[in-house]
């Protein structure tokens, strides 16, 4: 029997429950998919508090990125057939151990690339890699500061940015994520618990500051991160860990004449030919070894809240995958 942990209503973990269900079948444009992995992203997070938008009622599947095989094809599909291993980012509902997915959302898995660390990149990947080609085009010789170095999409794009030629300052939230983070691209990383993290980069820059701060924190460390960009430097403000940033004015912006975007990638995936590229270089990238997914936290999907509490609780390194 298929199962699901649904989110019964806003709130805390506790929420999360266990329910069977019967999977109907493909609609003409769908896959039927078992899957094999799940990754949990900080989204799920946003969106099971009800920070982000709850789109149902209530008994909300969660889950924004999963991995398996495909069992049963719609009357209309080509493209896939059974026993085809694939991956997706979709809004929702992949907390699950067997759904129908859309085609347009699927791409197959290469060999060499395991369901698990598909699971785990699909959506940190794909975010890297608009981070790093079209919120701001990263080329060599670029400085950068980018914050929660050691976390899912950190570490995916400390080792992309070096690869790029970027020199990468990094944050993080203890000494051990600082080690984990040099090990995966970043040059310097500043542990901004115990240090100002603007010191630090005003030093490691010798006062030229950086092109481009990515901060996914958000209220924790604005406004801290504009003061660490050089003049008509960028922004990239792509989530909001520690809280909204509700204090700012676009007047700010004129201390530097800073650039300021707020980017999802789920308008970058409308876009299918985007999708294949995108996908494609990071599985090329992964299979070529020049990138090294870290699941980091691997649990059975039925204790998703387990994994919540982990990630919230800032108890989480790289990527976090629950296997149904
Ligand atoms: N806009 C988009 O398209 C998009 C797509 C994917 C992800 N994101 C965002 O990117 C960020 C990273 O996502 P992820 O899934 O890979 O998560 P993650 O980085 O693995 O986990 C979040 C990290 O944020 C840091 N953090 C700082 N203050 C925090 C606080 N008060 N509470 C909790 N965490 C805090 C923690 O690292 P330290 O302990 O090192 O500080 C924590 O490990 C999230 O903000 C997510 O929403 C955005």
């Amino acid at each position: 029997m298929a199962y699901a942990i649904y989110a019964t209503e806003p709130g805390g973990t506790e929420n999360l429950v266990r329910k069977e269900f019967e999977l109907d079948g493909p609609a003409p444009d769908e896959v039927s998919v078992r899957q094999t992995a799940v990754g949990v992203n900080f989204i799920d997070i946003y969106i099971r508090t009800g920070g982000y938008p709850w789109p149902v009622d209530n008994n909300l599947v969660l889950g924004c990125e999963a991995a398996g095989v495909v069992e049963a094809v719609g009357s209309g599909v080509s493209g896939l057939r059974e026993g085809d291993r694939v991956a997706y980012v979709v809004k929702n509902g992949a907390y699950s151990s067997h759904r129908n997915v859309a085609v347009s959302n699927l791409v197959h898995i290469p060999d060499g690339v395991s369901d698990e660390v598909a699971a785990a990149c699909m959506l940190k990947g794909l975010t890297a890699y608009y981070l790093i080609h079209n919120s701001f085009n990263i080329e060599a010789g670029h400085k950068v500061l980018f914050h929660a170095a050691a976390g899912g999409v950190g570490l995916i794009a400390g080792q992309w940015l070096a690869a790029r030629g970027a020199t990468v300052i990094g944050t993080a939230g203890s000494d051990e994520k600082c080690e984990l983070a040099l090990e995966n691209g970043y040059e310097d990383v500043i542990n901004y618990k115990t240090d100002d993290f603007v010191a630090g980069v005003k030093a490691l820059t010798e006062g030229s500051m950086v092109d481009v701060v990515y901060d996914s924190v958000g209220a924790g460390t604005w406004p801290d991160s504009m003061h660490c960009l050089k003049r008509h430097g960028t922004i990239v403000s792509f989530g909001q860990s520690s809280g909204a940033v509700e204090d700012f004015k676009i007047s700010d912006l004129a201390m530097g004449s800073f650039y300021l975007t707020r980017p999802t990638l789920f308008h970058f995936l409308d876009d299918r030919e985007w999708l294949e590229n995108a996908s494609t270089t990071l599985f090329d990238f992964i299979g070529s070894g020049r990138l090294n997914i870290a699941v980091n936290q691997t649990l059975p999907l039925e204790e998703a809240a387990k994994a919540h509490q982990a990630l919230e609780g800032r108890n989480t390194t790289g990527s976090t995958v629950l296997i149904p």
